[in-house]
């Protein structure tokens, strides 16, 4: 069976000895680091920005799969692809010309990804669903690690799994927010293929051997 991917949510890190926390993932099992960024207008927070991106690119060995929760990422796309960016990420809620946008970030050579929020109906990305290499469905609302996941996101994850038959076979599904061995292979078997862990992997006694956890569900 397809074995799905892992990738630990940077912002759970500690911030104050960052280097260790990248190379504790470099270590890892995980696949990808997935880094938030954050503008305070379309979150109500503010996460980190390029200047510290460019220095997790410096030490990680793994693809930077990056999460713009900014208004008009349009305007950041160079940047984000100049600081280290492999996959970028935009909200449907965020952009006015989603084609165009989704176009610009292939144009840079990146992977292209568009996040829903947790009521953003999948059905909304019909018509550009053939264009994408990757879906994350937020399980919480963006902003915040942490939080509580959304049971609603099993039925999206399968409803969205269903539309992109025929379509986009390889499409990515990814989940975000509140992600835990307690919903983790439900999500697998509703036929997600990428896990973002924050403070599940971050806050745990032992990241390593929780990334492993995450990376050995089999759902065969
Ligand atoms: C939320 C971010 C998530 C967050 C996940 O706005 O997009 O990537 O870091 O953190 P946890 O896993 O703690 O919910
Ligand atoms: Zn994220």
């Amino acid at each position: 069976t397809k074995s799905h991917l892992i990738a630990p949510s940077v912002l759970a890190a500690d911030f104050a000895k960052l280097y260790d926390d990248i190379i504790m993932v470099n270590k890892s099992e995980a696949d990808w680091f997935h880094i938030d960024i954050m503008d305070g207008v379309f979150v109500p927070n503010i996460s980190f920005g390029f200047p510290v991106m460019q220095a997790i690119a410096k030490h990680a060995t793994k693809p930077l799969d990056v999460h713009l929760m900014i208004v008009d990422p349009d305007r950041y796309l160079q940047v984000c692809k100049d600081s280290g960016a492999d996959i970028i990420t935009v909200h449907y809620e965020a952009c006015t010309h989603l084609h165009r946008t989704l176009a610009a970030i292939k144009e840079l050579g990146c992977k292209a990804g568009v996040a829903l929020n947790p009521h953003t109906p999948v059905a909304l990305l019909k018509d550009v669903l053939a264009d994408l290499d990757l879906v994350c469905l937020m399980s919480v609302n963006p902003g915040f690690g942490g939080q509580k996941f959304i049971p609603n996101t099993y039925a999206k994850v399968q409803e969205l799994r269903a539309m992109a038959q025929g379509v986009n076979d390889g499409l990515l599904i990814e989940i975000d927010g509140g992600v835990t061995t307690a919903n983790a292979a439900q999500l697998l078997k509703a036929g997600a293929d990428v896990l973002v862990a924050g403070s599940f992997v971050f806050n745990a006694a032992d990241p390593l051997e929780t990334v492993k956890t995450l990376k050995d569900i089999d759902i065969a």
